[in-house]
């Protein structure tokens, strides 16, 4: 039994294997709409989310199977003091794969420990979301044809961003991708990424709180919003909150053919007038959400593929 817990639990040839799934349920969803007849997803979420939990429940349904849940803590005995590894005791008993979303980094690991269905982690706290960095991975590829010899720019809250620090991890198994890190200096990405991963990787990059200046070398920006809700301090949340607006001033020294992610909800830091152009990917972003996610359920499950 397989579950998804980061992105590097996935080895290369999986992932490519993955995307590759992905861009056929995208041009023929009519060949899996009965593959998962008879299975369950539960959706196990104790923080908020609107494209996590319902890209995950529209790509199960898309299946043929069928979905459960709740989408809150309070809604749940978490509520009553019940504990992850008892939740998904029972869980496994109603469902046959999981997807969990915690503000507690590390409970999906938890989880898995003590499943006996997959658990797929929909998001720990500031520390991972691999199910949005596929969706990434699937949108950048689908779009440019290639994931290698690229400049990525990441804009925004570097620090509790767990969307960049995943993307980050995935990407650079990939020849030849540099990274431009915009942020102010209180939100740049954590020291064991740095170190650990950049570092020890011999991965260029660089740090800046510059973005105007950097944005003709890029071939993707990945723009985040900065994440109140991991802020112990609301003063600093609104200092920091609109450091960077990408707007269609700004956009002008970007390459014609640049794309710009957001994984969403955005706040301000992407002015609508942005919207209409057409190198803003966002919101086609998130419809290849529900095609990747489909993907990784037929894969966790190993439900059959038909021809
Ligand atoms: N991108 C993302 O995780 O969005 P939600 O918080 O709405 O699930």
């Amino acid at each position: 039994m397989r579950h998804l817990i980061s992105p590097l639990d996935l080895s290369l040839e999986e992932l490519e294997e993955l995307l590759t799934l992905g861009q056929d349920i995208m041009n023929h969803p009519e060949k899996y709409a009965h593959v998962c007849e008879g299975k369950k997803l539960a959706t196990l979420f104790y923080e908020p989310s609107t494209r996590t939990r319902l890209s995950f429940e529209s790509a199960m349904l898309s299946l043929g199977g069928q979905v459960l849940g709740f989408s809150s803590a309070d809604s749940s005995s978490a509520a009553k003091g019940e504990s992850v590894a008892d939740t998904i005791r029972v869980i496994s008993c109603y469902a046959d794969i999981c997807a969990m979303r915690h503000p507690k980094e590390g409970a999906p690991t938890v989880a898995a420990m003590h499943a006996s269905i997959p658990v797929i982690n929909a998001g720990d706290g500031g520390h991972n979301h691999p199910t949005q960095t596929l969706t990434d991975l699937l949108t950048i590829k689908t779009l440019t044809g290639r994931l290698d010899h690229m400049t990525v720019g990441m804009c925004g809250d570097l620090k509790f961003g767990r969307t960049v620090h995943s993307l980050i991890n995935a990407l650079v198994r990939y020849p030849d991708v540099k990274f431009v890190l915009i942020s102010p200096e209180e939100l740049r990405i954590p020291s064991y990424l740095r170190k650990e991963v950049l570092d020890a990787g011999n991965i260029s990059y660089l740090e800046t709180d510059r973005l105007e200046e950097n944005l003709p070398d890029l071939d993707i920006l990945y723009m985040t919003r900065v994440q109140r809700e991991r802020f112990f301090n609301e003063e600093d949340y609104i200092r920091l909150k609109d450091s960077f607006i990408l707007d269609a001033a700004k956009l002008q020294y970007a390459k014609k053919d640049m794309y710009v992610l957001h994984p969403l909800p955005r706040v301000n830091e992407i002015s609508t007038e942005v919207d209409n152009d057409p190198r803003a990917v966002y919101f086609k972003q998130a419809q290849f959400g529900v095609y990747i996610r489909m993907a990784l359920i037929i894969k966790l499950l190993e439900v059959e593929i038909p021809c």
